[in-house]
């Protein structure tokens, strides 16, 4: 006999085809669920805790990454290294800008960027034009270049770094980087001994740094992305800086 849809053959059919819809149905409403849960923890969770939390680090890391390639990657660069062209730092490395590196100090970052125009933003200080403003000259600037290559401890010319070194306390670059060089990341005067720079570090780029000033601005994004996004972004730029078999601080800065 040929089966017709009403045959007992068929009734079989209908039947496992709607249990197996039901199950799927149920496994995407738990999914679902899973997931607003992760959500719901990853904004709860206290920064400092988070990292500690391999199951939420893999969810804010799987929820960051298209959110990078899509806001972030223009300017820092698909692989987070950063791009001089835009003044934009390296996300990988120890070093850091602004704060110590920690989920907390990375969100306030993202959450009101730097310059961004926000009140809270990171807007303490500015590299200052020394050549455009005239307070020194082409000579000046050559020697505190070779100053900075000496502090980073790269190739540089003895007697004009000793030059650069009484011009870096005249010109007062140590109210902002320091009496040794090392910044302030309270409010964002680079290291210049960490050799490690938002703008190249040869000698042509660290002269335009001194000669024409710097003014980098980084968006903030709160209003643009959601907190808990924006949470999963700080999650995923800490991981990728702090992988698990970590070096001890600043380990990875060359030399
Ligand atoms: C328009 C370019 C631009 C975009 C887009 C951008 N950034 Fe930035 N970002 C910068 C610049 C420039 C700086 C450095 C500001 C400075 O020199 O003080 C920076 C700084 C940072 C810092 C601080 C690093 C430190 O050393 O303290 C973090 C973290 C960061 N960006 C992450 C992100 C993430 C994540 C995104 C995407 C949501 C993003 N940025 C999008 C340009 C950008
Ligand atoms: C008022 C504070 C201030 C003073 C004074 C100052 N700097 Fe800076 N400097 C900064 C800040 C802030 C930045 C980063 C600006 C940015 O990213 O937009 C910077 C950036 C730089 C950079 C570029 C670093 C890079 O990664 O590209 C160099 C080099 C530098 N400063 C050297 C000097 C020297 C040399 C002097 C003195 C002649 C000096 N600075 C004086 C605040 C200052």
């Amino acid at each position: 006999m040929v089966p017709t849809v009403t045959s007992p053959r068929w009734k079989w059919k209908w039947a496992l085809l709607a249990l197996a819809l039901a199950a799927g149905a149920v496994l995407a409403a738990a999914l679902h669920e899973r997931s607003a849960r992760l959500e719901y923890r990853l904004l709860v969770q206290s920064p400092a805790r988070l990292a500690a939390d391999p199951v939420l680090v893999q969810f804010a890391v799987a929820q960051a990454r298209p959110l990078y390639a899509q806001h972030c990657a223009s300017c820092h660069g698909d692989a987070l290294r950063g791009r001089s062209a835009v003044g934009a730092p390296d996300l990988t490395d120890r070093v850091w800008l602004y704060g110590e590196g920690s989920i907390h100090d990375i969100e306030r970052t993202l959450l009101y960027g730097v310059r961004s125009g926000l009140s809270k933003s990171h807007n303490v200080t500015d590299m200052p034009a020394y050549g455009l403003m005239g307070r020194l000259s082409d000579a000046e600037i050559h020697n505190a270049v070779q100053y900075v290559l000496q502090l980073s401890g790269n190739a540089h010319e003895a007697p004009a770094a000793t030059e650069g070194r009484a011009l870096y306390v005249k010109a007062e670059c140590l109210d902002c980087h320091g009496p040794d060089g090392r910044g302030d990341s309270s409010y964002g005067a680079p290291d210049l001994t960490a050799n490690v720079w938002n703008s190249g570090g040869d000698a042509d780029s660290l002269y335009r740094a001194i000669y024409s000033g710097q003014h980098h601005i980084m968006p903030a994004w709160i209003g643009q992305l959601t907190l808990e996004q924006i949470r999963a972004l700080a999650v995923y730029v800490y991981s990728i800086s702090h992988p698990p078999a970590a070096n001890p601080p600043n380990a990875n800065r060359s030399p």
